[in-house]
């Protein structure tokens, strides 16, 4: 029999065993590592650190690492078999959460409150004195279910044909209440002062929390059992507080448009508008939804994982050396690397900036297509491949196509939109211009807000008064969902909205 040896992934803090002389590659791939450039040892992006334990070097390891961080300890993934028991630090996990930093109105109630946004790569909790208002510690973490795959599908298809959900579910609760003990440590209070923890979260997250069966999620019409208001105590959930303290997972509309997109909805005011505003969630997943003070319509696409890095060659999250933004000066296009670290891949932003610079000075047409060669060098070793540039044509058609069926719908046009909210992880820091130049978002720059994170800041606002958040069911009342894939004109409408966009003004 093959002997065993232990790995502990930090900051994960995960432990498991596997055979001596597996390939490190093989086991941190189903922990949802990824390898930019494919495993071929030419990009660093997957970096590790060998905190106890012994990794050998390779020669490609030698060539593509200094004699600095070899010495540190820091190894390439796809290069490694292991040998002995190894603790191994992830460098591709240091990535930013977005969190929330919104004023907001309240009425003071008594007690603590804590918000959580259960995402499906990322989460996020803050602690809130509700009496004052503010915010007294934050919390982020990855979702520990990313190791069963990074996108909703394959969570799905993990939950389901794997027989995994209940797996998950142990994961994802005992990790929310780690973190809620943390920021009562963090902030050195009470934990006996808390009283409400609202948790939001699409329609996936919602069913492996709540343990509702996810299959019938993976196949036609996407429709989950349930994605109602679901009420615990802490002992139902295993959690270590008073039993006093409600914990409400707060409820969606069904298929993938959750709790999460329509608190943002709710927390941004739109259901007292009287003009046409809109709201377009990219994280994970791409939700919209379009409304005013009489209707909601919304849609979900799964275009989010492209604007993630996901599915492009040398695309990553936006973590320490990531090619974040890309600038065009006097003629030059200047990429951005965050951290101070050698570029090893690019995260969505940067990859929307880069297409817009390269189609500004003409390198790629309006259809996508190169205007010479098959790929261009962004920033060494970074090349942008025409297969990334076709991924993010069918990733931002998908959106804008979302929008414009759901405008239809509302018998509106673009023109008639009165704000434009975009929110999310990639939402949050992808450039307008670039967002209008590729023509992910069609309207004028004027009208786009950057949101932050919506879903966090609504779950945060729904810890005070119980009558406030009665507008929220409202909301949920009068959406209908609609499906993008069924509508008539989607081919057609699809077909106009993936090439770019001519050379458009800039307002
Ligand atoms: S995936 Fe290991 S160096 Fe690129």
């Amino acid at each position: 029999m093959a002997k065993k040896v232990s790995i502990t992934l930090l900051p994960l803090n995960q432990s498991f065993e596997v055979a001596k002389d597996s390939q490190l590659h093989d086991i941190l791939f189903s922990y949802g590592v990824e390898f930019p450039c494919g495993g071929h040892a030419r990009c660093r992006g997957c970096r590790i650190r060998i905190k106890e334990g012994h990794l050998p070097i390779t020669d490609s390891q030698k060539n593509i690492l200094d004699d600095k961080e070899l010495n540190e300890g820091w190894r390439l993934a796809c290069e490694g078999r292991v040998q002995d028991d190894l603790i191994i630090e992830l460098d591709q996990w240091k990535s930013d959460v977005l969190s929330d930093d919104s004023d907001f109105q309240f009425s003071p109630m008594h007690g603590f409150g804590v918000a959580i946004d259960l995402g499906t790569t990322t989460l996020a909790a803050q602690l809130v004195n509700r009496e004052t208002g503010e915010v007294l510690a934050i919390e982020t973490a990855i979702n520990p279910q990313a190791k069963y795959g990074s996108d909703i599908m394959t969570r799905i298809d993990a939950a389901s044909r794997l027989v995994k959900q209940n797996e998950m579910q142990l994961l994802i609760r005992s990790k929310i209440n780690d973190m809620i003990i943390d920021l009562f440590h963090s902030s050195n209070e009470n934990i006996s002062r808390l009283k409400r923890i609202i948790i939001v979260g699409n329609a996936v997250m919602h069913n492996i929390f709540c343990g509702i069966d996810v299959e019938p999620m993976g196949y036609h019409p996407f429709e989950p059992v349930s994605n109602d208001l679901e009420l615990y105590t802490p002992s139902e959930l295993r959690w270590d507080l008073n039993e006093d303290v409600t914990i409400e997972f707060l409820p969606g509309v069904g298929s993938f448009i959750g709790s999460d997109i329509l608190i943002g909805v709710w927390a941004k005011k739109i259901i007292e508008s009287d003009g046409i505003k809109v709201l377009v969630d990219l994280g994970t997943n791409g939700e919209i939804m379009v409304g005013n003070k009489d209707k909601f319509l919304a849609a979900s696409t799964a275009a989010g994982p492209a604007f993630e890095g996901a599915g492009i060659s040398m695309g990553m999250r936006a973590a320490t050396g990531a090619i974040s933004t890309v600038m065009t000066r006097n003629g030059e296009i200047i990429p951005k690397v965050l951290g101070s670290e050698k570029a090893r891949g690019i995260c969505g932003s940067g990859l929307v900036d880069a297409i817009s610079a390269y189609l500004d000075d003409g390198s790629i047409k309006a259809d996508g297509r190169f205007l010479n060669g098959e790929s261009i060098m962004v920033m060494d070793p970074v090349v942008i491949t025409q297969k990334d540039i076709r991924e993010l044509q069918l990733a931002k058609g998908a959106i804008a196509t979302g929008i414009r069926l759901l405008l239809k719908e509302f018998n509106a046009e673009e023109k008639d939109v009165s704000e434009v909210y975009l929110s999310g992880a990639f939402g949050n820091y992808i450039s307008k211009r670039s967002a209008r130049r590729i023509g992910l978002l069609n309207f004028p720059q004027k009208k786009i807000t950057t949101a932050g994170n919506t879903a966090l800041l609504g779950a945060k606002m729904a810890l005070f008064n119980k009558s406030k958040i009665n507008n929220f069911y409202e909301i949920r009342e009068k959406t209908t969902h609609l499906d993008l894939s069924m509508h008539p004109d989607f081919t057609d409408i699809f077909a106009e909205l993936v090439n770019f966009p001519i050379k458009r003004e800039m307002v």
